[in-house]
């Protein structure tokens, strides 16, 4: 069993009644994350599909199985991550969530990340990665490399659902990516020491800022 953070419950709480944008309307659950409150790492989906919105847990579908199997070859079970999406509610036909709907669902995730206080949030697929790193480039040019992001480290990686679809090229480059997660986790990487490991200047962007207080993070963080 996990530890029950408070703060943690209480923004569920307050995410299970959300009505904040039209993803309200359709969703049979609000999705707002599972796994280890006090997990190193984290992982960022998209949105709720059709069986994590019947469900009301995040990547229990094909796309979910895909992750799992993933994780476990670098020696990661599910309980030991914490898995959140971008958007807590399915957006209809899953269809792409709209930039308004991601503004109204992103201090969720946020605050997820405050409270959780990974060292390792992975990325997956453009929306996740894109939010936030603050970035107009896609997945494909972004991932391959650790961030230094807001004094963790993010490993941003194709989402699942596009290696269902695109087969074995995408496949091997998200195994090059868990490889790199383990290896942050393990410490063998570092974007934060500059090392040649870590992805030299590529991996210092965004700049890392320290000692931020909490406030400013909050306003800042995406
Ligand atoms: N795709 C996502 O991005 N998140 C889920 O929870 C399931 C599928």
């Amino acid at each position: 069993m996990h530890v029950v953070v408070p703060e943690l419950e209480q923004l569920a709480a307050q995410a299970e009644v959300c009505r904040d944008c039209r993803l309200c309307e359709e969703r049979t659950t609000v999705v707002f994350g599972t796994g280890d409150p006090r997990a190193d790492v984290m992982i960022v989906g998209e949105g709720p599909g059709r069986e994590e919105d019947l469900q009301g847990i995040p990547f229990v579908g094909r796309s979910g199985k895909l992750l799992d199997q993933l994780l476990g070859e670098i020696g990661l079970e599910r309980r030991d991550v914490y898995i959140a999406n971008v958007v807590k509610c399915r957006p209809p036909g899953n269809r792409d969530p709209r930039p308004d709907e991601i503004d109204a669902c992103k201090h969720y995730l946020r605050e997820q990340i405050q409270i959780i206080d990974p060292t390792v949030v992975v990325t997956l697929g453009n929306f996740s990665t894109k939010l936030l790193l603050r970035e107009q480039r896609g997945i494909t040019k972004l991932r391959g490399v650790a961030y230094a992001w807001w004094k963790r480290v993010l490993v941003p990686t194709f989402h699942p659902a596009a290696a269902l679809r695109g087969g074995q090229r995408v496949l091997e480059q998200m195994r090059d990516d868990m490889e790199l997660i383990r290896q942050v986790v393990a410490g063998e990487v570092d974007p934060y020491a500059g090392s040649e490991e870590a992805g030299s200047e590529e991996a210092a962007e965004p700049e890392p800022v320290e000692h931020v207080p909490v406030e400013a993070e909050q306003a800042s963080l995406f």
